[in-house]
């Protein structure tokens, strides 16, 4: 019997349980790397550092879908493509329509991801052009959702231009300044992809099935919704905006403190894979910084930085990419509860490079559980119970 076969053991009697799959190894990548001592990530190659300081959302796509930098011509076909796909059918854009304005914006981007594989006009067994269309669409799907809530209009995507520009100028419906434009895009390379986190290890789940990419990206946004995973970054701005609700005499170090002292976490810290500051955070905290600046309002920006002193110093846990993104999208504007929808329309590119990675190299993933209960009762007659 081979080391790893376990069909023969009755698994209750093995003390080997872990909780959370901590520390656990079950595929072999290309997509990214992660040094949770160091704080660096790498996409395929390539540092965190480097892609903000010279890629583009698109390229970092190209990357994790083809695992090498695409050449120009490539690059210019991808986003020629992502155009073509921008449109929204008019099933997905009625059902936005008829969604309750209170709806919770990644319950509302689930299930119109999921209704895109009956209304998106492509074979559904198409990896590639879904892939495409639902980097192209999520944005559009945002955008339509944040604008018929707030009673207006939906504004037709732009013929041309980025992922970033097209998504801001579909939520505001005026053309975004470069710096915005900058901001998010950075945003979105920053939040492509991150090993094998919850959602991603979802969506490699439902590929190992041999189900189809539309339904891995649906139960994937359904794991990043969580508050301990992408949730966090609203979960980060609602808990400053109670602290502004407080008063500005607030101190921030207090509040954690008492937090600390009540056992609550605090939304955007810690990681389970990062025992050091999260090198995502280390971009996000320079544009928080130099937003807070520009708009002139720094005090969130001062709390947050507090914040992390006195988690560092009273429990040695670091911010992650949650923390400092929510004070980015807040001084461009964005609505608190679009923010984890921003990190999935990012994370999108990662989940379904990992969906071609494990249809390219299958095997159903299938743990086992460690049963804890009686066994063999006896069957008690449902008048008798
Ligand atoms: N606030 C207060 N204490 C914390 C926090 C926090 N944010 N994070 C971890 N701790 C403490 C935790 O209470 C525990 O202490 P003790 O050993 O005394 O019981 C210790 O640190 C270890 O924490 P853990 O929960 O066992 O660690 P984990 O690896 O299971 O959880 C985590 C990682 C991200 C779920 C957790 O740090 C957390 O809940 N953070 C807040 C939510 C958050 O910001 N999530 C975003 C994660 S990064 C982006 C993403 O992947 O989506």
């Amino acid at each position: 019997m081979a080391p790893h076969d376990l069909s023969s053991f009755d698994l209750s009697d093995k003390p080997f349980i872990n909780l959370g799959l901590d520390g656990i190894v079950a595929f072999s990548t290309k997509k990214s790397f992660i040094d949770g001592q160091k704080g660096e990530l790498i996409y395929a190659g390539y540092n965190i550092d480097t892609l903000a300081e010279y890629a583009t959302f698109e390229e970092v796509c190209f990357l994790l879908w083809n695992d090498r930098l695409p050449t120009q011509h490539e690059l210019d076909e991808l986003n020629n493509a992502l155009l073509a796909e921008r449109t929204l059918p008019q099933a997905v854009v009625s059902f936005i329509q008829t969604c309750d304005k209170d709806a919770e914006p990644m319950g509302v981007l689930r299930s119109a991801v999921s209704m895109l594989s009956e209304h998106d006009g492509h074979d559904i067994a198409d990896t590639q052009a879904a892939t495409i269309s639902m980097t192209a669409k999520m944005p559009a799907m945002i955008a339509a959702f944040d604008r018929v809530r707030r009673g207006l209009e939906i504004v037709s995507p732009l013929s041309s231009g980025s992922t970033a520009e097209n998504f801001l100028y579909m939520l505001n419906g005026e053309a975004p300044g470069a710096a915005a434009i900058k901001t998010m895009d950075l945003c979105l390379i920053l939040h492509a992809e991150h090993g094998m986190n919850a959602s991603t290890f979802v969506a490699r789940s439902i590929a190992s099935t041999m189900s189809d990419i539309y339904s891995a990206v649906t139960g994937a946004i359904g794991s990043l919704k969580g508050p301990l995973h992408g949730g966090a970054n609203t979960a980060v701005m609602n808990m400053l905006l109670e602290m502004q609700a407080k008063g500005d005499d607030l101190d921030p170090v207090e509040e954690v403190k008492g937090k600390l002292a009540r056992k609550e976490k605090i939304m955007g810290f810690g990681h389970r894979v990062y025992k050091t500051l999260d090198p995502r955070a280390v971009h996000l905290q320079k544009m928080s910084k130099q937003l807070s600046e520009e708009t002139g309002h720094m005090k969130l920006y001062e709390w947050s930085v507090a914040m992390l002193e006195t988690m560092k110093s009273e429990k040695n846990i670091d911010a992650n990419v949650d923390f400092f993104s929510a004070t980015v999208y807040y001084s461009i504007g964005i609505q608190p509860d679009l923010y984890t929808c921003i990190f999935a329309m990012s994370r999108v590119s990662g989940w379904t490079a990992h969906f071609m990675e494990q249809s390219d190299n299958n095997r159903l993933i299938r743990p086992r559980a460690m049963y804890i209960a009686d066994k063999n009762l006896d069957w008690t007659p449902i008048e008798q119970r």
